[in-house]
Order: structure tokens, then sequence, then C-alpha cells
């Protein structure tokens, strides 16, 4: 078992840390013990983490993104008040992004906070979602529009789960992990270039979330560093929005993370002089492992929606760009017309 131990937060990765999290809970002495589910883990993931666990409360909800809103969050809270929960309960997230921003923040507001651990159960929960303390609901059509920013105590990390996923969620977390390496790490992408092997697979991923850390550690309110995390999101986010309005089988936020990052890569050999080589290691590797967007990509509406992103500051589509591949630039801005290039070069490969 690998550990990464923060100040105010624990990581425990690897194939032994139910048994540790058994552990903590025993010696925590926890006045209840909630776990909250969505359909799917209850089925996949609940069964894997029950036999560690003795007197404690499921809660569920439906799984997917239109359901991490204020009704679920109310419903969660009442199920908490119902049970009498008190100050010393704690939550235990079982699940995907969904359920740790969720589960979290009903954790983090509830009689002004209660504990809560997360046990990520996607690829995308285990190196990104699960870590960094963003908790929160979407509102409306508005992602992420209500939240707070803590920590959970602890974070069990156990590749198990991820027998229980399809190839298709895993790719959606393996953006995450590459644009770790392409913001951070160069050492990391010549890794995940070669490597497709499991045992292999388990390191990289840790590699991945000790660069997570890292850089939620140094700065955990996104004041600059963490901004580099965005590398990728401004054209990717713009695309999923579009995908989920527009297509029956929407692009996930992976696959749509993942063409943003050949488009602002291509944006990057412009505006930041990255290597037109590094530009093509960058292209190679997503189109080898994503399928093709086979839609049209109408720069006028996806601009539009990059328009409206959170991340913009003083009327200006805020980029993360890269110099070179390890090493990223925050708070950049290009033209119109190079946004558009960008989902031409695309387009063409
Ligand atoms: N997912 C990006 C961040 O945690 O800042």
């Amino acid at each position: 078992m690998k550990e990464i131990i923060q100040k105010d937060f624990e990581i425990y990765f690897g194939s032994e840390v139910l048994e540790k999290l058994a552990e903590i809970l025993i010696n925590k002495e926890y006045s209840k013990i909630f776990v909250l589910v969505d359909n799917n883990t209850k089925i996949h993931c609940w069964p894997i983490l029950s036999p560690y666990l003795v007197n404690v409360q499921l809660i569920e909800i439906e799984a997917g993104e239109s359901h991490k809103n204020l009704q679920n969050a109310e419903k969660i809270w009442t199920k908490l008040q119902h049970y009498k929960a008190d100050k010393h309960a704690v939550i235990i997230n079982l699940g995907g992004g969904v359920i740790s921003d969720l589960g979290g923040f009903v954790a983090a507001t509830y009689k002004r906070g209660i504990d809560f651990i997360n046990i990520p159960t996607t690829l995308l929960g285990m190196v990104d979602a699960s870590i960094g303390g963003k908790l929160g609901i979407d509102l409306h059509a508005f992602k992420n529009a209500v939240g707070v920013i803590k920590n959970p105590k602890y974070i069990f990390i156990d590749p198990i789960f991820l027998n229980t996923l399809s190839a298709a969620e895993k790719r959606n977390g393996l953006a995450e992990v590459c644009k770790h390496a392409l913001i951070d790490d160069k050492s990391l992408f010549e890794k995940l270039q070669l490597t497709e092997n499991k045992e292999t697979l388990d390191t990289l991923l840790f590699h991945s979330i000790k660069i997570k850390v890292k850089i939620v550690k140094k700065d955990p309110f996104e004041k600059d560093l963490r901004k580099t995390l965005n590398f990728g999101h401004t054209i990717g986010h713009a695309i999923e929005t579009y995908s989920l309005k527009n297509d029956s089988n929407p692009l996930k936020h992976g696959e749509a993370i993942a063409i943003g990052m050949i488009c602002e890569a291509y944006i990057s050999v412009a505006i930041q002089g990255l290597a037109n080589n590094e530009l093509k290691k960058i292209s190679q590797y997503f189109i080898d492992r994503f399928p093709k967007y086979k839609g049209k990509l109408p720069a006028q509406e996806l601009i539009e929606y990059m328009r409206n992103d959170k991340k913009n500051e003083e009327g200006f589509i805020n980029f993360t760009l890269l110099k070179k591949i390890g090493k990223a630039k925050i708070n950049c801005h290009c033209h119109d017309e190079l946004i558009a290039k960008s989902l031409d070069y695309y387009q063409h490969l």
C-alpha cells in the first residue's frame, strides 16, 4: 500500500486500502457511518466494500451528472436528519465525481460540516475529482455553480474498482492522467506513450495522483498554479456542452477534454512556442486512444460557450497553454481566428 499524508487529508492507494479503512473507522469511533452510492455503484462496488464495514446506513441516488443537484442534496440532508446524524457522523462517498462532489458538499454543509471519506470507483475520480476538495452541485444548466472547497479526511484508492468500468469509462479518466503529465511531468507522458499493462498502469496512476496533490497543496483555492489543471478544458468544456446539446450519445468529459488538449496544444505552438514535434506527439497520443468526433465543431458557437466560461477574467477567454511537454503557462489569451484554426486542425487529423 502507498500513502500520501498531508496536514488535512490522507490518501491510501493499493489493494489493501479497504482493510486500512476498516481499521481507521474502528479507531475514529464515528457516531454513525453513512455510505452514499448511486444505482451503479450499489450493484458493482458496494459488494466489494461492504465486508469491511459494520453498522452503516446506505443512501442511494440515481447515477449521472443530471442528478448532482439541489434536490438530491436536500434528499441526503433529510436522510441524515432522519437517522439523527450528529456532528460526529461520517459520510463515505462510494462512486465517481458526481458522488464525491455531491456527498462532499452535503457533508461539508450539514451541521456546518461533518467528516467525509472518498472511495473513488472511476479512473477520473481516482486521479482528479476525489482529490483537491472541490465540492458542489449544478444549478440549472450551470455546472458546479454552488459549492465549497473542503478536503475529505481520507481518500482510499483501490484499483480493483477499475475492473467494474467499461473501456469508455477508463478512457474518460485517462485524459486527465495524461493532462497531469503534459502540464507537469514529461517523463510521465513518455511512460504513458509506452505502457498499457496493468501493473505499470497502477504505478502511473499513483504518479498522476501525486502530481494533482502537489498542485492543490500549493494552491488550494486556484489563485495561480491550480489553473494549470485547466489545460484542455477551455475548448474541451465548450465541446462537452455542445455535444450534450446536440448528440444523442454525447461525448464523455474525458473525450471532450482530449480534443480540447489537441486544440490547445495547437494554439500553444503559436502563442507559447510549443515545438511542432511535441504537438504531433500529443495529437497522436489522443488520436490513437480516443474515437474521432464525427460531428461538426462549429467555431462561432463553441467560442460563444467559451465566452461564458467561469474561468474567464476581464472579458478574455482564459487558456492554460503549454510552453513544452511538462511545462504549462496560465492566463493566456488568443484571437478567435486561432481558436477556429485549432478546431480545423483537429478535424483534419
Ligand atoms: N479538476 C481540476 C481541479 O481540481 O482543479
